[in-house]
């Protein structure tokens, strides 16, 4: 499986609705996915999952948007003929005239390569404490790393 490349200039962009059904994906996305527009629109957004994320980014992913935030984060993905791509993905809610959550908009952009030697061992450490002890076991590194980082992820997301 090949890592594809797109430039720092490009900007990967999706939408789905609150439960996380794919509703608008430009063209970009289209072309390293490597599925049509037909079969992403009304799927689930991990239909792109990469089986080497650690589920526990995921879980704050959706923790920090159900608490109307924003959050950063690096993302492999993985095309539909299993190669794949990082990226440094912007997830936010989106809002109607009320102010209600009716979707959430993500910007992803190339990471350096500086940032992606850090976050493939994390990830690596994530994934096997989640095979070892689930989930929680991951967790526990997880906060572990943050407490020396300043305790807060998106302050240590950012930078790195
Ligand atoms: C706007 C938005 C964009 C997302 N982008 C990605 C993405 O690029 N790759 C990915 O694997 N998951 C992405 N997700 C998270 C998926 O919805 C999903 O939680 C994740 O793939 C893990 O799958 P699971 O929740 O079934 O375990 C995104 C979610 C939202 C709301």
């Amino acid at each position: 499986m090949k890592e594809l490349s797109f430039d720092e200039t490009e900007m990967i962009v999706s939408k789905t609705d609150t439960k996380g059904t794919i509703t608008y994906c430009n063209s970009l996305f289209l072309k390293l996915a490597g599925y049509t527009e037909n079969e992403l629109l009304g799927a689930p957004h991990n239909i792109i999952r990469h089986p080497d994320m650690p589920k526990i980014i995921f879980k704050l992913l959706w923790d920090t948007l159900k608490q109307d935030k924003e959050i950063y984060a690096y993302v492999i993905n993985r095309a539909k003929n299993g190669d794949y791509y990082w990226v440094f993905a912007n997830v936010t809610p989106s809002y109607d005239h009320k102010g209600k959550v009716v979707g959430y908009y993500s910007v992803r952009r190339k990471p350096s390569k500086k940032s992606i030697d850090i976050i493939k061992p994390l990830y690596k450490n994530l994934l096997s404490a989640e095979k070892h002890g689930g989930i929680n076991e991951s967790e526990k590194i997880f906060n572990d790393l943050l407490s020396s980082n300043g305790g807060r992820y998106d302050q240590f997301i950012l930078s790195i």
